[in-house]
């Protein structure tokens, strides 16, 4: 089968891209490279440099392949609150481009990076795919209107689809040409802002009176070998028309401290910290009910915390 990944020289896109052509896909890449490497492209692949809102790219792209795994978006939620129209433009318009370019081109199949950012907080914890979705921000938004043009597409044009809704992605992973991982700049990400945490910049916890035990919050983390793994299952779901979604997490939360002491002990020494007052809109505790990833694409994540930050220190070093 040959995949499209748009979003592929980015964390999540070139991680993807190497599990999958080492395990016999033919691969090619879309991308504009503007959070994303150009260096993580493998030699040999068809790598088309180029953006989701330009059409000739995208057909460029799209040339000869059976299914898009979609990744390609911008992904931080305080520049949305800033930029708005970016995030309208590039992931809503784009996912546009990019659908009516594959109906065009007959490709079918498409497997769509969402997000938990699409229920905003939860009445209820851990959260299923049932639940209300009410983004507390534009990004959450974006990720929300593209679900629902998906469940539109499916039913006019015969996609066949799948919706990922990852909570939080982490870990690295290991190529024969060396390590992939995380290189956002700015980096929001707790696993490796805590790795990176020095005594004159240290790791800030945004709260430490939630209601919760040890008082910080608790977030749901899943390996991004796991996650990758998890789409190439949904790619198999991918036979008949319509879109279905899923959430992916590990299904247990961690906390801010069980974060920062799973790194204690990866690298041996104290995370120097700083207690911060909470953050506007953070809810206390955001896990993934992943019952539905289970029963229906029979994936289940394998790695754990502990791999999570031994492999984002490794990738590092
Ligand atoms: N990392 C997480 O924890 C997480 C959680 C939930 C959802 N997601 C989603 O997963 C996807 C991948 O996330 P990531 O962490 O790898 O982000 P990333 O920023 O590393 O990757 C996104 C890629 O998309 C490319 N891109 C952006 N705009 C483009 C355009 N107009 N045309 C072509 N390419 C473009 C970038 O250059 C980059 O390579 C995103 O859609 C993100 O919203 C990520």
């Amino acid at each position: 089968m040959h995949v499209l990944i748009t979003g592929g020289t980015g964390y999540i896109g070139s991680i993807a891209v190497e599990i999958m052509r080492t395990q016999g896909f033919e691969v090619s890449i879309l991308d504009d490279c503007s959070t994303g490497h150009a260096d993580s492209v493998p030699t040999g692949l068809r790598f088309v440099a180029g953006s989701l809102l330009v059409r000739a790219d995208i057909d460029q792209a799209l040339e000869g392949v059976d299914a898009v795994l979609h990744f390609a978006g911008k992904s931080l939620v305080g520049e949305s609150v800033e930029k708005p129209e970016l995030y309208q433009r590039i992931n809503v318009d784009g996912t546009r481009n990019l659908l009516d370019a594959m109906k065009s081109a007959h490709v079918m199949k498409m497997v769509f990076s969402s997000s938990a950012a699409t229920y905003g907080e939860p009445k209820e914890v851990p959260i299923r795919e049932s639940a209300a979705t009410l983004p507390t921000n534009p990004y959450g938004a974006t990720k929300l209107a593209i679900d629902h043009m998906i469940t539109a597409e499916s039913k006019t044009h015969h996609l066949s689809a799948v919706s990922l809704r990852y909570f939080n992605v982490a870990g690295a992973h290991k190529a024969e040409r060396g390590w992939l991982s995380e290189r956002h700049n700015p980096e929001t990400h707790l696993i490796p802002n805590v790795l990176r945490s020095t005594p004159n910049n240290p790791v800030r916890i945004f709260g430490t009176d939630w209601q919760t035990p040890d008082g910080t919050c608790i977030r749901d983390y899943v390996h991004v070998v796991d996650l990758v793994n998890a789409h190439i299952k949904a790619l198999e779901t991918l036979t008949g028309t319509g879109h279905e979604i899923y959430n992916l997490g590990s299904g247990t939360g961690y906390s801010v401290r069980q974060v920062i002491a799973a790194a204690e002990k990866a690298t041996g020494q104290a995370i120097p910290t700083q207690d911060s007052p909470r953050r506007d809109g953070d809810p206390a505790v955001l896990v993934a009910d992943i019952s539905r990833a289970k029963q229906y694409l029979q994936w289940e994540p394998s790695l754990g915390i502990e791999e999570m930050v031994a492999d984002t220190l490794q990738s590092f070093q």
